[in-house]
């Protein structure tokens, strides 16, 4: 018998069963809520609201930990490959050596994207942002696809998800060449997966490019860390549109859409641009610090703050080392590093930040890397994009095969006028014409 938690409504106790994670956590299921009391909850931004259970990621945000299936971070983002990662989090182990092998082969066979697509990108705008690109072209996808079902992600589940992690990549690649200008590049049987993205947005008609190995480390490691985040709002966008039984591409395809807002995974280009900015300025950090404490501005530390990490983002802390390795490595200095230092420095010594438990977010760090590495800021959230494709694909696959899944469909209190009559249009009067 579980633990039962009460409400008393009224004058009279209703009772609701307590579920318990794997890791302790604890939850009201108020399933029956609405069924037993005729009332529901309201959650603004569903702070409060588990909307699932799953066993894919697991974050203690008090105490900064990050767990794929079990398995550390830290671990993952200092051992494992991107690649092995994806494994881990569709299939729900690490694969042996040959499975790694045929997923491998897979990402490369898959590679490819149908000639007939290269049509579609002619048509942007030359000023279209690859974001706006890659969504619009994920969802196309479902025209050359049509038959991912539940069935493809338990049966083929290697092949469906596979095809998906290797075409994103090539998607966003010429995604990024149509913003600049550039004919796209085919991408490489020969080439390793994050090689290959390397390859696809940087070799021109007029210059080869060879990747550098400390560069294919970082972005593996920072793509290993965009891997998932159980449910954020872009995994909850790829939940909700999928619920209702759309198919895999158009449920990720609003996943991208709901990443590249500024609050989520746009964040990193929104970091760089506010970086770029006081550095413009004349790098006065206390000015910003101060902006982002004025409740009359709207201006917000871009990369702070966090919905559930209240202690430190453990993806940040790493992020921060690999910077400074990288720039160790290359120019030694960015002066734009170096305020973001400075921000982090005054911020975490700033009641302000310390009584909200604002810490840097893994978005504060990873755009100056991308920036070393030479990656353009209108690049950043697709690159978060392509890494954060496995955990959708994971996520969709949990809820399509749960057998109690439902359509997802909030319910709202309704706050706006009582019941009034219908009045012809040459009856009313004046600019208040509804009444
Ligand atoms: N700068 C200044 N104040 C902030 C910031 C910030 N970056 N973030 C939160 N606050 C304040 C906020 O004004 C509020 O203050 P008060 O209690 O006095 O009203 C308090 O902290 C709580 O903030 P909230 O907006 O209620 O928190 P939330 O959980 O709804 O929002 C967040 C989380 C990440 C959207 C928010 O912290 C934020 O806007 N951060 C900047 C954008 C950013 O870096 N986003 C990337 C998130 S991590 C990666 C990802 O999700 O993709």
């Amino acid at each position: 018998m579980s633990e039962m938690a009460k409400l008393e409504v009224g004058g009279q106790i209703y009772e609701f069963p307590i579920v318990v994670g794997s890791e302790g956590e604890r939850g009201i299921d108020i399933s029956t809520l609405r069924g037993k009391t005729g009332l529901i909850t309201l959650d603004v931004g569903y702070v409060n609201t588990g909307s699932c259970t799953s066993s894919i990621t697991y974050i203690d945000g008090e105490k900064g930990i990050l767990r794929y299936r079990g398995i550390p971070i830290e671990g993952l983002a200092e051992h494992s490959s991107f690649v092995e990662t994806a494994y881990l989090l569709v299939h729900g182990k690490l694969p042996s050596p040959n499975q790694l092998d045929r997923f491998s082969k897979l990402l490369t066979e898959f590679s490819l994207i149908h000639e007939d697509m290269l049509q579609f990108f002619a048509h942007f705008p030359p000023a279209s942002h690859p974001m706006n690109i890659l969504a619009s072209m994920v969802n196309t996808l479902a025209a050359f696809y049509p038959h991912v079902d539940a069935q493809s992600m338990t049966e083929e589940v290697d092949i469906t998800a596979a095809r998906l992690i290797s075409k994103i990549r090539t998607l966003a690649a010429v995604a990024y060449k149509k913003s600049i200008g550039e004919p796209m590049v085919y991408p490489r049987h020969d080439l390793r997966y994050c090689t290959n993205l390397l390859h696809m947005m940087f070799t021109s008609p007029v210059t080869a490019y060879t990747a550098d190995a400390d560069v294919v480390r970082a972005i593996d490691m920072l793509f290993i860390m965009h891997a998932d985040h159980e449910q954020n709002c872009s995994t909850s966008a790829v939940r909700l549109v999928g619920s209702s039984q759309a198919n895999l591409y158009a449920s990720i395809s609003s996943g991208i859409t709901a990443l590249w807002g500024p609050l989520h995974g746009g964040a990193n280009q929104a970091v760089m641009e506010m970086l770029e900015h006081i550095l413009a300025d004349g790098g006065n950090v206390e000015k910003y610090i101060d902006m982002a404490k004025d409740k009359d501005n709207p201006f917000r530390l871009m990369g702070f703050g966090h919905r559930v990490y209240k202690n430190h983002d453990p993806r940040a802390k790493l992020l921060k080392n690999m910077c400074r390795k990288l720039l160790n490595k290359g120019p030694g200095s960015d002066p734009l590093f170096d305020i973001a230092l400075k921000l982090e420095e005054r911020a975490l010594a700033d009641d302000y930040f310390v009584s909200r438990k604002l810490f840097p977010n893994v978005d504060f760090y990873s755009g100056l890397i991308y920036r070393s590495i030479g990656i353009p800021t209108s690049m950043f959230t697709v690159l978060f994009a392509i890494a954060r494709t496995p955990g959708w694909i994971a996520q969709w696959k949990e809820m399509v095969s749960d057998p109690d899944g439902r359509i997802g469909r909030p319910r709202q209190i309704y706050t706006g006028e009582g019941a009034r009559c219908y009045i012809p249009l040459p009856k009313r009067t004046g600019e208040s014409t509804g009444a």
